[in-house]
C-alpha cells in the first residue's frame, strides 16, 4: 500500500494567539516545526471572519514552506483572489458558516455545481490542485468528479463525533460508507483525503483504507503538543498512520 502523507493543520496555534491577540504562539513556527518533524504537508484555513490564521500567516508560509501548502477556503470572490495571488499547492474547497465552531459538514456540491464548476477553473488554470471537502455521498462525489475536482477529502467529522459519544453503530455505519466511497470515488480518478476530528483513538481505521492518500490533522495534534511537544505528538500518530497501513 502506499504511503499515507500527513498533512498537519496549524490553525489552532493562531487560535491560541488572537485568545490575546498578540503574535505567539506563531503559526508559522508550528508549521515550519511540523516540517522538520516530517509533515507531508501544511494546512491552513483563512476564514471569512479571520478567526484564527490570519493573511499575513499566508504570505509568510508561502514564503517558508518548502513542503505542499493546503489552503483551505470558503468559495468566495476574496479567497479566490487570495488563492491566485498565491498559488498554493493544493486548495480545498469547504463550507463556511460564521456562526459555526468548525467546518461542521462537506461541501453541497450537487447543488451548486455550475458556480462551482466557475470557481475552481481559475484555480485549476493556475496550477493548484483542487480538493472538495464533502461528506461520503455518491451524489457529491459525482458533482465534485464533474466539476472537475482532483481531489476530494472526506469529512470524518460524523464518525470521530459518534467514536467519542460511544455510538459505536453509527461510528462503524459512517466508517463504512467512508469506505465504500473512498472506492468509489478512486475508481473516477480522484485522489481522497480524509480529515476532521481525527484522534490517535480513530486515525487508524481510516488509515487503513488503501485508496485514502493523505489526512489532515490539526485540533487533537496541536491540543496534544501542548503536552509532549509538537515532534511526539506528530511522531505517534505518524506510527499509528503507518501500522494501519501495513
Ligand atoms: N480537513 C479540513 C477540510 C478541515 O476543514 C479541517 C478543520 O479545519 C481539518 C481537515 C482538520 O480538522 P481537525 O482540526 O479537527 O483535525
Amino acid at each position: 500500500m502506499s504511503k499515507l502523507r500527513l498533512g498537519v493543520n496549524i490553525d489552532h496555534v493562531a487560535t491560541v494567539r488572537n485568545a490575546r491577540g498578540g503574535s505567539t504562539p506563531d503559526p508559522v513556527r508550528a508549521a515550519i516545526l511540523a516540517q522538520e518533524f516530517g509533515a507531508d504537508g501544511i494546512t491552513a484555513h483563512l476564514r471569512e471572519d479571520r478567526r484564527h490564521i490570519a493573511d499575513a500567516d499566508i504570505d509568510a508560509l508561502m514564503d517558508a514552506l518548502n513542503i505542499p501548502l493546503n489552503f483551505e477556503m470558503a468559495a468566495t470572490d476574496e479567497m479566490q483572489k487570495i488563492a491566485l495571488r498565491h498559488k498554493p499547492h493544493a486548495v480545498c474547497i469547504v463550507p463556511e458558516k460564521r456562526e459555526e465552531r468548525t467546518t461542521e459538514g462537506g461541501l453541497e456540491v450537487a447543488r451548486e455545481e455550475n458556480q462551482l464548476a466557475h470557481f475552481i477553473a481559475p484555480l485549476r488554470e493556475a496550477g493548484c490542485r483542487v480538493s472538495i471537502f464533502i461528506a461520503a455521498d455518491q451524489r457529491q462525489i459525482d458533482a465534485a468528479h464533474r466539476i472537475g475536482a482532483q481531489v476530494i477529502e472526506l469529512h470524518t467529522g460524523a464518525y470521530c463525533d459518534a467514536h467519542a459519544e460511544g455510538d459505536f453503530i453509527t461510528r462503524d455505519a459512517e466508517l463504512e460508507k467512508m469506505r465504500h466511497m473512498s472506492t468509489y470515488a478512486h475508481s473516477l480518478g480522484l485522489e481522497v483525503h480524509a480529515g476532521h476530528g481525527l484522534t490517535y483513538d480513530t486515525v487508524q481505521p481510516v488509515a487503513a483504507f488503501p485508496e485514502v492518500m493523505e489526512l489532515n490533522i490539526g485540533h487533537f495534534l496541536i491540543g496534544e503538543a501542548i503536552f509532549r511537544g509538537l515532534g511526539p505528538a506528530m511522531d505517534e500518530m505518524r506510527r499509528l498512520m503507518d501500522a494501519a497501513r501495513t
